[in-house]
Protein backbone atom coordinates (compact mmCIF):
# COMPACT_ATOMS: atom_id res chain seq x y z
CA UNK A 1 0.00 0.00 0.00
CA UNK A 2 0.76 3.64 -0.56
CA UNK A 3 0.37 6.34 2.18
CA UNK A 4 1.95 9.80 2.08
CA UNK A 5 1.26 11.78 5.45
CA UNK A 6 2.42 14.94 3.84
CA UNK A 7 -0.23 14.77 0.77
CA UNK A 8 -2.65 17.53 1.67
CA UNK A 9 -5.58 15.82 1.55
CA UNK A 10 -4.33 13.10 4.00
CA UNK A 11 -3.28 16.27 6.17
CA UNK A 12 -6.63 17.48 6.45
CA UNK A 13 -8.21 13.74 7.15
CA UNK A 14 -5.70 10.94 8.34
CA UNK A 15 -7.99 8.71 9.83
CA UNK A 16 -8.80 6.37 6.93
CA UNK A 17 -5.32 6.45 6.05
CA UNK A 18 -4.22 5.05 9.48
CA UNK A 19 -7.18 2.57 9.50
CA UNK A 20 -5.45 0.82 6.35
CA UNK A 21 -2.26 1.22 7.94
CA UNK A 22 -3.82 -0.77 11.17
CA UNK A 23 -4.85 -3.19 9.25
CA UNK A 24 -2.50 -3.94 6.50
CA UNK A 25 1.12 -2.37 7.17
CA UNK A 26 0.74 -0.97 11.27
CA UNK A 27 4.82 -0.42 10.33
CA UNK A 28 4.84 1.41 7.46
CA UNK A 29 8.11 3.04 6.04
CA UNK A 30 7.21 5.86 4.70
CA UNK A 31 8.88 7.09 1.62
CA UNK A 32 8.26 10.96 1.88
CA UNK A 33 9.25 11.55 5.58
CA UNK A 34 11.98 9.06 5.47
CA UNK A 35 10.44 7.27 8.63
CA UNK A 36 8.58 4.12 9.77
CA UNK A 37 5.30 5.25 10.62
CA UNK A 38 3.43 3.34 13.30
CA UNK A 39 -0.17 3.27 14.01
CA UNK A 40 -1.47 0.16 16.32
CA UNK A 41 -2.24 0.97 19.73
CA UNK A 42 0.03 -2.06 21.39
CA UNK A 43 2.60 -1.14 19.03
CA UNK A 44 3.09 2.59 20.27
CA UNK A 45 3.01 1.36 23.98
CA UNK A 46 6.12 -0.82 23.42
CA UNK A 47 7.40 2.17 21.81
CA UNK A 48 6.65 4.60 24.65
CA UNK A 49 7.66 2.06 27.10
CA UNK A 50 11.27 1.33 25.73
CA UNK A 51 13.10 4.72 25.56
CA UNK A 52 16.42 2.93 25.70
CA UNK A 53 15.20 1.55 22.61
CA UNK A 54 13.37 4.38 20.88
CA UNK A 55 15.36 7.54 21.68
CA UNK A 56 13.96 11.01 21.82
CA UNK A 57 17.30 12.77 20.87
CA UNK A 58 16.04 13.42 17.22
CA UNK A 59 16.33 16.45 14.52
CA UNK A 60 13.69 19.17 13.86
CA UNK A 61 13.49 19.30 10.08
CA UNK A 62 12.08 16.29 8.41
CA UNK A 63 14.81 15.86 6.04
CA UNK A 64 18.88 16.49 6.33
CA UNK A 65 19.59 20.11 5.00
CA UNK A 66 22.10 20.22 2.25
CA UNK A 67 25.57 21.79 2.99
CA UNK A 68 24.59 25.50 2.02
CA UNK A 69 21.23 25.44 4.10
CA UNK A 70 22.88 24.02 6.96
CA UNK A 71 25.35 26.52 7.02
CA UNK A 72 22.16 29.09 7.09
CA UNK A 73 21.24 27.66 9.87
CA UNK A 74 24.24 27.30 12.06
CA UNK A 75 24.88 31.36 11.22
CA UNK A 76 20.84 31.87 12.46
CA UNK A 77 21.24 30.01 15.25
CA UNK A 78 24.78 31.31 16.21
CA UNK A 79 23.18 34.64 16.86
CA UNK A 80 20.94 33.08 20.11
CA UNK A 81 22.26 30.49 22.63
CA UNK A 82 22.75 26.54 21.98
CA UNK A 83 19.76 24.65 21.55
CA UNK A 84 19.72 22.09 24.12
CA UNK A 85 17.70 18.97 24.76
CA UNK A 86 16.30 18.83 27.86
CA UNK A 87 12.92 17.19 28.20
CA UNK A 88 10.74 16.62 24.61
CA UNK A 89 14.21 15.90 22.93
CA UNK A 90 16.36 14.19 26.06
CA UNK A 91 16.45 10.54 27.13
CA UNK A 92 17.51 9.38 30.13
CA UNK A 93 19.34 9.98 33.10
CA UNK A 94 19.25 13.44 31.61
CA UNK A 95 15.70 12.95 31.17
CA UNK A 96 14.90 12.20 34.08
CA UNK A 97 16.96 14.75 36.30
CA UNK A 98 15.02 17.79 34.15
CA UNK A 99 11.98 16.26 34.43
CA UNK A 100 12.36 16.48 38.22
CA UNK A 101 12.79 20.15 38.57
CA UNK A 102 9.92 20.83 36.27
CA UNK A 103 7.43 18.34 37.63
CA UNK A 104 7.13 20.51 40.83
CA UNK A 105 5.34 23.00 38.92
CA UNK A 106 3.40 20.99 37.85
CA UNK A 107 2.02 19.49 40.80
CA UNK A 108 -1.85 18.49 41.76
CA UNK A 109 -1.36 21.58 44.38
CA UNK A 110 0.39 23.86 42.24
CA UNK A 111 -2.05 23.43 39.27
CA UNK A 112 -5.14 24.27 41.65
CA UNK A 113 -3.45 27.34 42.78
CA UNK A 114 -4.20 28.22 38.74
CA UNK A 115 -7.40 27.52 38.45
CA UNK A 116 -8.74 30.89 40.08
CA UNK A 117 -6.62 32.83 37.17
CA UNK A 118 -7.48 30.43 34.73
CA UNK A 119 -11.51 30.90 35.45
CA UNK A 120 -10.62 34.01 35.30
CA UNK A 121 -9.52 34.10 31.81
CA UNK A 122 -12.12 32.45 30.57
CA UNK A 123 -15.18 34.18 32.01
CA UNK A 124 -13.17 37.75 30.49
CA UNK A 125 -12.97 36.11 27.33
CA UNK A 126 -16.40 34.77 27.11
CA UNK A 127 -18.37 38.03 28.42
CA UNK A 128 -16.41 39.61 25.54
CA UNK A 129 -18.47 37.63 23.01
CA UNK A 130 -22.15 38.81 23.73
CA UNK A 131 -21.61 41.86 21.51
CA UNK A 132 -21.39 40.32 18.08
CA UNK A 133 -22.67 36.94 16.87
CA UNK A 134 -21.36 35.10 15.41
CA UNK A 135 -17.61 34.81 17.13
CA UNK A 136 -14.38 33.00 15.91
CA UNK A 137 -13.63 30.73 18.93
CA UNK A 138 -10.11 29.80 17.74
CA UNK A 139 -9.01 33.61 17.72
CA UNK A 140 -11.45 34.98 20.93
CA UNK A 141 -11.18 31.86 23.15
CA UNK A 142 -8.43 28.75 21.92
CA UNK A 143 -5.79 30.61 21.62
CA UNK A 144 -5.66 32.99 24.25
CA UNK A 145 -6.83 31.17 26.90
CA UNK A 146 -4.02 28.84 27.34
CA UNK A 147 -1.06 31.55 26.13
CA UNK A 148 -1.98 33.75 29.03
CA UNK A 149 -2.58 30.86 31.44
CA UNK A 150 1.30 30.29 30.26
CA UNK A 151 2.37 33.20 30.19
CA UNK A 152 1.12 33.91 33.68
CA UNK A 153 3.30 31.30 34.47
CA UNK A 154 6.60 32.35 32.95
CA UNK A 155 5.31 36.20 33.93
CA UNK A 156 5.25 37.76 30.71
CA UNK A 157 3.38 41.29 30.87
CA UNK A 158 0.53 41.42 28.88
CA UNK A 159 2.15 43.88 25.98
CA UNK A 160 4.30 40.97 24.94
CA UNK A 161 1.70 38.72 24.82
CA UNK A 162 1.69 39.02 21.14
CA UNK A 163 5.67 38.50 20.62
CA UNK A 164 4.80 35.38 22.85
CA UNK A 165 2.54 33.75 20.36
CA UNK A 166 4.89 34.37 17.72
CA UNK A 167 7.54 32.79 19.66
CA UNK A 168 5.28 29.81 20.00
CA UNK A 169 4.33 29.10 16.36
CA UNK A 170 8.16 30.05 15.61
CA UNK A 171 9.41 26.91 17.49
CA UNK A 172 6.43 24.74 15.91
CA UNK A 173 7.38 25.73 12.24
CA UNK A 174 8.43 22.10 10.56
CA UNK A 175 6.75 19.74 12.67
CA UNK A 176 5.07 17.70 10.21
CA UNK A 177 5.00 20.01 7.45
CA UNK A 178 7.99 20.87 4.90
CA UNK A 179 8.72 24.79 5.57
CA UNK A 180 10.76 26.64 2.86
CA UNK A 181 14.29 27.51 3.87
CA UNK A 182 13.13 31.43 4.24
CA UNK A 183 10.65 30.24 6.59
CA UNK A 184 12.95 27.96 8.72
CA UNK A 185 15.49 30.63 8.93
CA UNK A 186 12.76 33.28 10.11
CA UNK A 187 11.66 30.70 12.52
CA UNK A 188 15.01 30.62 14.16
CA UNK A 189 15.35 34.21 14.03
CA UNK A 190 12.07 34.33 16.17
CA UNK A 191 13.34 31.58 18.51
CA UNK A 192 16.69 33.78 19.13
CA UNK A 193 14.02 36.69 19.95
CA UNK A 194 12.53 34.37 22.69
CA UNK A 195 15.53 33.32 23.95
CA UNK A 196 17.38 36.92 24.44
CA UNK A 197 14.01 37.76 25.95
CA UNK A 198 13.99 35.71 29.00
CA UNK A 199 17.89 35.70 29.19
CA UNK A 200 16.68 39.20 29.95
CA UNK A 201 14.04 38.28 32.37
CA UNK A 202 16.71 35.57 34.19
CA UNK A 203 19.78 38.09 34.82
CA UNK A 204 16.74 40.28 36.03
CA UNK A 205 15.82 37.92 38.41
CA UNK A 206 19.15 36.93 39.78
CA UNK A 207 19.04 40.32 41.09
CA UNK A 208 15.82 40.44 42.26
CA UNK A 209 13.86 37.10 42.66
CA UNK A 210 9.99 36.77 42.19
CA UNK A 211 7.42 34.31 42.83
CA UNK A 212 7.55 32.88 39.20
CA UNK A 213 8.75 29.55 37.33
CA UNK A 214 11.58 31.52 36.01
CA UNK A 215 13.14 31.83 39.90
CA UNK A 216 12.09 28.12 40.76
CA UNK A 217 14.58 27.52 37.77
CA UNK A 218 17.03 29.98 38.65
CA UNK A 219 16.91 28.61 41.91
CA UNK A 220 16.87 24.57 41.35
CA UNK A 221 20.10 22.50 41.89
CA UNK A 222 20.35 19.31 39.34
CA UNK A 223 19.92 15.86 41.09
CA UNK A 224 19.76 18.61 44.35
CA UNK A 225 17.43 15.46 46.16
CA UNK A 226 19.56 12.53 45.15
CA UNK A 227 22.30 12.59 47.45
CA UNK A 228 24.07 9.59 45.36
CA UNK A 229 25.13 12.20 42.43
CA UNK A 230 27.95 14.87 43.27
CA UNK A 231 26.77 16.42 39.88
CA UNK A 232 24.69 19.21 42.35
CA UNK A 233 24.98 22.48 40.09
CA UNK A 234 22.64 25.28 39.02
CA UNK A 235 21.15 24.56 35.58
CA UNK A 236 22.81 27.26 32.78
CA UNK A 237 20.98 29.61 30.83
CA UNK A 238 20.37 27.76 27.78
CA UNK A 239 19.25 24.53 29.64
CA UNK A 240 16.65 27.10 31.44
CA UNK A 241 15.37 28.44 27.97
CA UNK A 242 14.86 24.84 26.63
CA UNK A 243 12.60 24.35 29.64
CA UNK A 244 11.01 27.61 28.36
CA UNK A 245 10.54 27.35 24.80
CA UNK A 246 9.05 23.53 25.32
CA UNK A 247 6.65 24.67 28.30
CA UNK A 248 5.76 27.69 25.69
CA UNK A 249 5.12 25.47 22.65
CA UNK A 250 3.69 22.54 24.75
CA UNK A 251 1.29 24.43 26.91
CA UNK A 252 0.05 26.49 23.79
CA UNK A 253 -0.88 25.00 20.60
CA UNK A 254 -2.41 21.74 22.20
CA UNK A 255 -4.22 23.15 24.00
CA UNK A 256 -5.55 25.45 21.75
CA UNK A 257 -6.52 22.53 19.73
CA UNK A 258 -8.12 20.26 21.85
CA UNK A 259 -10.84 22.83 23.07
CA UNK A 260 -11.60 23.87 19.52
CA UNK A 261 -12.26 20.28 18.63
CA UNK A 262 -14.31 19.69 22.12
CA UNK A 263 -16.31 22.93 21.33
CA UNK A 264 -17.19 21.60 17.70
CA UNK A 265 -18.27 18.88 19.20
CA UNK A 266 -20.75 20.39 21.51
CA UNK A 267 -21.75 22.78 18.44
CA UNK A 268 -22.82 19.96 16.06
CA UNK A 269 -24.46 17.82 18.73
CA UNK A 270 -27.10 19.92 20.69
CA UNK A 271 -27.95 16.94 22.76
CA UNK A 272 -24.74 16.16 24.16
CA UNK A 273 -24.62 20.19 24.86
CA UNK A 274 -27.96 19.95 26.81
CA UNK A 275 -26.70 16.71 28.60
CA UNK A 276 -23.14 18.44 29.46
CA UNK A 277 -24.98 21.85 30.35
CA UNK A 278 -28.02 19.74 32.99
CA UNK A 279 -25.14 17.30 34.43
CA UNK A 280 -21.86 19.27 34.68
CA UNK A 281 -20.46 15.86 36.60
CA UNK A 282 -20.04 14.74 32.32
CA UNK A 283 -17.41 17.58 31.87
CA UNK A 284 -14.14 15.79 32.49
CA UNK A 285 -15.51 12.86 30.55
CA UNK A 286 -16.11 14.95 27.64
CA UNK A 287 -12.43 16.78 28.20
CA UNK A 288 -10.67 13.44 28.13
CA UNK A 289 -12.74 11.77 25.14
CA UNK A 290 -12.05 15.45 23.28
CA UNK A 291 -8.04 14.94 24.25
CA UNK A 292 -8.44 11.22 22.48
CA UNK A 293 -10.47 12.00 19.39
CA UNK A 294 -8.92 15.56 18.64
CA UNK A 295 -5.14 14.17 19.52
CA UNK A 296 -3.70 17.45 19.26
CA UNK A 297 -0.25 15.75 19.21
CA UNK A 298 -1.06 13.25 16.23
CA UNK A 299 2.22 12.46 16.07
CA UNK A 300 5.46 12.28 17.59
CA UNK A 301 9.03 11.43 16.42
CA UNK A 302 11.66 8.59 17.83
CA UNK A 303 14.90 7.05 16.70
CA UNK A 304 16.11 3.47 16.84
CA UNK A 305 19.20 3.16 19.46
CA UNK A 306 19.64 0.03 18.07
CA UNK A 307 19.02 -2.80 15.87
CA UNK A 308 15.83 -3.84 16.98
CA UNK A 309 11.97 -5.94 15.51
CA UNK A 310 8.68 -3.69 15.60
CA UNK A 311 5.46 -6.00 15.07
CA UNK A 312 7.42 -7.92 12.36
CA UNK A 313 9.50 -5.45 11.04
CA UNK A 314 12.95 -5.12 11.22
CA UNK A 315 13.98 -1.59 12.09
CA UNK A 316 17.82 -0.29 11.51
CA UNK A 317 19.76 1.45 14.41
CA UNK A 318 19.08 5.20 13.18
CA UNK A 319 15.93 4.61 11.78
CA UNK A 320 13.10 7.07 12.58
CA UNK A 321 10.08 6.27 13.75
CA UNK A 322 6.85 8.69 13.91
CA UNK A 323 4.55 7.58 16.78
CA UNK A 324 0.82 8.35 15.66
CA UNK A 325 -0.95 8.58 18.65
CA UNK A 326 -3.45 9.93 16.17
CA UNK A 327 -4.14 6.48 14.99
CA UNK A 328 -3.78 4.53 18.20
CA UNK A 329 -6.40 6.57 19.57
CA UNK A 330 -8.90 5.72 16.76
CA UNK A 331 -8.03 2.24 17.02
CA UNK A 332 -10.95 -0.17 16.64
CA UNK A 333 -9.62 -3.14 18.68
CA UNK A 334 -9.24 -0.82 21.85
CA UNK A 335 -11.97 1.98 21.63
CA UNK A 336 -15.51 0.54 20.32
CA UNK A 337 -16.82 3.24 17.78
CA UNK A 338 -13.83 5.01 17.63
CA UNK A 339 -14.20 7.44 15.04
CA UNK A 340 -17.51 8.56 16.79
CA UNK A 341 -17.03 11.13 19.84
CA UNK A 342 -18.61 9.19 22.99
CA UNK A 343 -17.56 10.32 26.41
CA UNK A 344 -19.55 7.73 28.15
CA UNK A 345 -16.81 4.68 27.06
CA UNK A 346 -15.70 2.57 29.56
CA UNK A 347 -12.37 3.00 29.13
CA UNK A 348 -11.63 6.71 28.31
CA UNK A 349 -8.06 6.77 30.37
CA UNK A 350 -6.45 4.02 27.45
CA UNK A 351 -5.87 6.69 25.15
CA UNK A 352 -2.61 7.80 24.15
CA UNK A 353 -3.32 11.71 23.43
CA UNK A 354 -0.76 12.84 26.36
CA UNK A 355 1.74 10.38 25.49
CA UNK A 356 2.91 7.36 27.76
CA UNK A 357 5.56 6.34 30.13
CA UNK A 358 8.62 8.52 30.66
CA UNK A 359 7.97 11.06 28.50
CA UNK A 360 3.66 11.65 29.34
CA UNK A 361 2.84 15.34 29.28
CA UNK A 362 4.19 17.30 32.07
CA UNK A 363 1.21 19.58 31.23
CA UNK A 364 -1.73 16.67 30.96
CA UNK A 365 -3.07 18.06 34.51
CA UNK A 366 -2.88 22.02 33.48
CA UNK A 367 -4.66 20.92 30.19
CA UNK A 368 -7.21 18.98 31.69
CA UNK A 369 -7.65 21.42 34.01
CA UNK A 370 -8.12 24.36 31.48
CA UNK A 371 -10.40 22.50 29.24
CA UNK A 372 -12.64 21.78 32.41
CA UNK A 373 -12.99 25.29 33.69
CA UNK A 374 -13.30 26.34 29.80
CA UNK A 375 -16.06 23.72 29.60
CA UNK A 376 -17.83 24.89 33.13
CA UNK A 377 -18.26 28.24 32.08
CA UNK A 378 -19.25 27.79 28.61
CA UNK A 379 -22.17 25.92 29.85
CA UNK A 380 -22.76 28.49 32.74
CA UNK A 381 -22.60 31.24 30.43
CA UNK A 382 -24.77 29.70 27.38
CA UNK A 383 -27.50 28.70 26.87
CA UNK A 384 -26.59 27.52 22.86
CA UNK A 385 -23.82 27.44 20.54
CA UNK A 386 -24.08 26.32 16.89
CA UNK A 387 -21.51 26.35 13.60
CA UNK A 388 -22.28 29.15 11.91
CA UNK A 389 -22.17 28.38 7.72
CA UNK A 390 -18.88 30.44 6.85
CA UNK A 391 -17.28 27.15 8.54
CA UNK A 392 -14.53 25.67 5.92
CA UNK A 393 -13.37 23.05 8.94
CA UNK A 394 -10.32 23.31 7.52
CA UNK A 395 -7.38 21.69 9.63
CA UNK A 396 -3.79 23.24 10.43
CA UNK A 397 -1.45 21.53 7.38
CA UNK A 398 0.88 19.49 9.75
CA UNK A 399 0.36 15.44 10.61
CA UNK A 400 2.20 15.92 14.07
CA UNK A 401 -0.23 18.93 15.16
CA UNK A 402 -4.12 19.08 14.17
CA UNK A 403 -6.45 21.50 14.62
CA UNK A 404 -8.77 23.57 13.06
CA UNK A 405 -7.67 26.74 11.60
CA UNK A 406 -11.04 28.76 12.54
CA UNK A 407 -14.45 27.53 14.08
CA UNK A 408 -17.18 30.38 13.51
CA UNK A 409 -19.90 30.02 16.32
CA UNK A 410 -23.45 31.60 16.56
CA UNK A 411 -24.01 31.44 20.70
CA UNK A 412 -27.21 32.85 22.49
CA UNK A 413 -25.86 33.84 25.81
CA UNK A 414 -27.73 31.84 29.01
C1 LIG B 1 -4.39 18.97 25.27
C2 LIG B 1 -3.20 19.45 25.51
C3 LIG B 1 -1.92 18.67 25.39
C4 LIG B 1 -1.63 17.56 24.64
C5 LIG B 1 -2.57 16.79 23.71
C6 LIG B 1 -0.25 17.22 24.90
C7 LIG B 1 0.40 16.11 24.36
C8 LIG B 1 1.66 15.69 24.73
C9 LIG B 1 2.27 14.44 24.32
C10 LIG B 1 1.63 13.43 23.38
C11 LIG B 1 3.50 14.36 24.90
C12 LIG B 1 4.47 13.19 24.82
C13 LIG B 1 5.56 13.43 23.79
C14 LIG B 1 6.50 12.24 23.63
O1 LIG B 1 6.20 11.12 24.00
O2 LIG B 1 7.59 12.47 23.06
C15 LIG B 1 3.67 15.58 25.66
C16 LIG B 1 4.82 15.91 26.37
C17 LIG B 1 5.02 17.17 26.92
N1 LIG B 1 4.08 18.15 27.11
FE1 LIG B 1 2.14 18.09 26.55
N2 LIG B 1 0.28 18.13 25.77
C18 LIG B 1 -0.70 19.03 26.10
C19 LIG B 1 -0.59 20.09 26.99
C20 LIG B 1 0.59 20.51 27.57
C21 LIG B 1 0.73 21.65 28.45
C22 LIG B 1 -0.42 22.52 28.95
C23 LIG B 1 2.07 21.74 28.74
C24 LIG B 1 2.84 22.72 29.60
C25 LIG B 1 2.44 23.75 30.14
C26 LIG B 1 2.75 20.67 28.06
C27 LIG B 1 4.11 20.43 28.08
C28 LIG B 1 4.70 19.25 27.69
C29 LIG B 1 6.12 18.95 27.89
C30 LIG B 1 7.16 19.87 28.48
C31 LIG B 1 6.30 17.65 27.41
C32 LIG B 1 7.61 16.86 27.41
C33 LIG B 1 7.64 15.98 28.63
C34 LIG B 1 8.85 15.08 28.68
O3 LIG B 1 9.52 14.88 27.66
O4 LIG B 1 9.12 14.57 29.77
N3 LIG B 1 1.82 19.93 27.37
N4 LIG B 1 2.54 16.35 25.57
Amino acid sequence: MEYDPLDPATMQCPFPGYARLRAEAPVYFAESVGAYIVTRHDLLSEVLRDPGTYSSRRGRSLQPLSGADREDLIAAQSEGYPRLATLLTADPPQHTRFRRLVSKAFSPPAIAAREPLVRGIATRLIDSWFEASPIEFVEQFAVPLPLEVIAGALNVPDDRLEDFKRWSDDTVVGFGNQPTMAQILAAERGVNDLQHYFAGELAARRVLPQDDLLTALLDARIDDDDPEIADRRELDVPEVLSIIQQLLVGGNETTTKMLTEMVRRLAEDPDLWRRVKNDPSLIPSVVEEAIRFASPVQAIWRVAARDTDLGGVAIPKGSRLVVSFGSANRDEVVFADADDFQPDRANLHEHLGFGRGVHFCIGASLARMEGRVALEELTARLASLSPADTNDFTYHDSFMLRGLLKLDLHIVPA
